[in-house]
């Protein structure tokens, strides 16, 4: 591991607690506003970001190198529609493919082989979130302002089931 790698992995920890923290505000104004399966799918997406945090936290552990979190950021909580919930989601996502990708290519130029292969999952990980999200816009977008096929879509988020843990 070298210094610049570590700080890198350190901040990805705190960004994936500010994914899951943003995603419990989502679920938040989603079930203030009667969309309950929306604020299921991200009561579990909050839940799938804390377990991200917790994999990078047990690698920088298994490593035996010092864990420094960082602070989270008050996450947005106010939103006109759910669709602007889900492209907030879709922008977000994005962000952090990025971060994972300037990661992943720090580590290969530091020569932190274990990282790589660490960092692989979350590579993979982020192609599978990003489309999911663009889905659920192009459904949102599609149905525009139709009350009935909102909650249509609504009843569909919230049939989402849980994935087992990563790393448990
Ligand atoms: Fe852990 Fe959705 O990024």
């Amino acid at each position: 591991m070298t210094p610049k790698v570590l700080s890198a992995i350190n901040q990805q920890v705190a960004a994936e607690f500010s994914a899951s923290f943003s995603y419990l505000a989502m679920a938040a104004w989603c079930e203030h506003h009667q969309f309950t399966g929306a604020g299921h799918w991200f009561r579990l997406q909050s839940q799938e970001e804390h377990a991200h945090a917790m994999k990078l936290f047990n690698f920088l552990i298994a490593r035996h190198h010092p864990v420094a979190l960082g602070s989270i950021a008050e996450p947005r909580a106010t939103f006109g529609s759910l669709l602007e919930v889900f492209e907030a989601v879709q922008a977000q996502e994005k962000v952090v493919s990025q971060q994972i990708d300037a990661l992943y290519e720090m580590a290969f130029t530091e020569k932190v082989f274990a990282a790589m292969a660490e960092l692989q999952w979350f590579i993979t990980e982020q192609v599978e979130e990003e489309k999911n999200v663009r889905d659920i816009v192009a459904k949102l977008r599609m149905v525009k302002d139709d009350p009935s096929s909102i909650l249509d879509l609504d009843r569909e988020l919230g049939a989402r089931a849980a994935e087992p843990v990563v790393g448990a």
